[in-house]
């Protein structure tokens, strides 16, 4: 058993429904020996009681619960910074290129452990993330996150259209890679698998079709996709798919939609999508730095949570600039900011609860991680930026813990993260 001790900062109920920041200044967390918190309280009280409990110290900077990224892709990790292009362009020319490389196991096996390194240091303890369109280099990531001990979910990306002809796959040959996938590595320790067709622009109705059946075969698997990024990609959807009434439908239509499918960005939602999306229980990832970097605009926060869309965070690298959530946490202020009243004014308890317990939700995960609760997963980071550094300085004289957290999403980057934990074991320290 052992006794954290330092200032745990969590959402355990949500802002968007009312929650606050919940803040424990010299508090104490117990832990057991599988990594499960079993009392939480100020640390007097817990030490007091457990004495034989091993102490670990963590005060100085912030314990947060560990983040939750919802929308990422792992071949994109050396695409981060292309500027200046739109979404298809930019496909076309960065993204694309890049993801054909991952044929070549090795050059596979490089990326994927970097990327669950770089995840690591970010904080980010659980993720949704896109596959390769390789088998072998999908293989490579999760056997990267199990030699890490991320919670990972993920899967092999499948497009039969639009795309080069080396990332092209069948129906057929879809399904057979994806179970021979989802029975290697779905439920394996802290891995899932996620049927992952890579947007309805590069799907056949044949494809979705078949992404469904292979959902349908494995039960408790994850669905991610894109859906309504870009004007042009929109268009082009309804061109492709003329019997449906939406983007939103295509993905319906096959069976695709749940309370365990993840649509990345959705910036140019119908209200009619909005309504569908909410009784389906599906969540919007929202990936501000993407929908800002590529021009894709601005998202309407406000209308997703009017219609009960739930909505978590997704850094989408690498369209995204970067893997840290308190850099989407603070560009998602600042889209709200910049939309006026239209926009949602959000406080630092909603960027955290967007980075954590939102996403772990999301994910079907809201039991096991998320926030600081009894009986969740010690899935955590120790935010303890450099003495006399300017977040240091920030975080020294905060007015108080929504202060505190504010400041962390304004400033922090991965630099500042000196420990992570998953299930109580650390998974990346500084
Ligand atoms: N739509 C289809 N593929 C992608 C991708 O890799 N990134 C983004 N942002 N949108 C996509
Ligand atoms: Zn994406």
């Amino acid at each position: 058993m052992r006794l954290f001790r330092g200032t745990f900062l969590d959402t355990p109920d949500d802002p968007f429904a009312g929650g606050a920041l919940r803040a424990e200044d010299d508090g104490g967390l117990l832990v057991d020996d599988d990594g499960t918190i079993t009392a939480r309280g100020s640390f007097a009280t817990l030490a007091s009681a457990h004495p034989s409990a091993v102490g670990v110290d963590l005060r100085g900077g912030l314990v947060l619960p560990g983040f939750v990224d919802t929308h990422v892709h792992y071949p994109q990790l050396r695409c981060i910074g292309a500027l200046g292009m739109s979404l298809l362009e930019w496909l076309e020319r960065c993204a694309l290129p890049e993801e054909a490389r991952l044929a070549d196991p090795a050059y596979a096996v490089e990326i994927a452990s970097a990327f669950v390194g770089a995840l690591a240091n970010a904080g980010t303890t659980t993720a949704l993330v896109f596959g390769a369109h390789y088998l072998e280099a999908t293989e490579a990531l999760f056997a990267a996150a199990e030699r890490v001990g991320l919670r990972v979910t993920s899967g092999l990306v499948v497009g039969d259209r639009g795309l080069r002809d080396e990332l092209l796959t069948t129906p057929a040959r879809a399904y057979d890679e994806g179970l021979t996938l989802a029975k290697r590595w779905h439920g394996a320790g802290r891995l899932r698998y996620a049927v992952t067709p890579r947007f309805s622009l590069s799907c056949t109705a044949e494809l979705l079709a078949a992404c469904a059946a292979l959902r349908n075969d494995v039960p408790g698997v994850v669905v991610t996709s894109h859906l309504n990024e870009n004007a042009a990609e929109i268009e082009a959807v309804r061109r492709l798919f003329p019997g449906h009434s939406s983007y939103l439908d295509t993905y319906a239509d096959h069976g695709l939609l749940g309370a365990t499918t993840v649509f990345a960005h959705n910036v140019r939602p119908t209200p009619g999508e909005l309504d569908v999306l909410a009784s389906a229980g599906a969540t919007v990832s929202h990936c501000p730095t993407s929908n800002s970097c590529l021009g894709s605009g601005l998202f309407p926060m406000r209308a997703h949570l009017a219609a009960g869309v739930r909505v978590a965070l997704g850094s989408d690298v690498g369209a995204g600039t970067g893997l840290s959530l308190f850099k989407e946490g603070l560009q998602a202020y600042f889209v709200q900011q910049a939309l006026g009243d239209a926009g949602v004014p959000l406080t630092a308890a909603h960027l955290l609860h967007l980075a954590t317990g939102a996403g772990a939700d999301a994910l079907g995960l809201g039991s096991t991680v998320g926030s600081f609760c009894d009986g969740k997963a010690f899935d955590a980071m120790w935010l303890r930026p450099q003495a006399g550094s300017p977040l240091d300085i920030l975080l020294t004289h905060a007015s108080s813990a929504d202060d505190a957290l504010a400041k962390s999403f304004a400033h922090a980057t991965s630099a500042d993260v000196a420990r992570v934990w998953v299930a109580g074991e650390v998974v990346s320290a500084r």
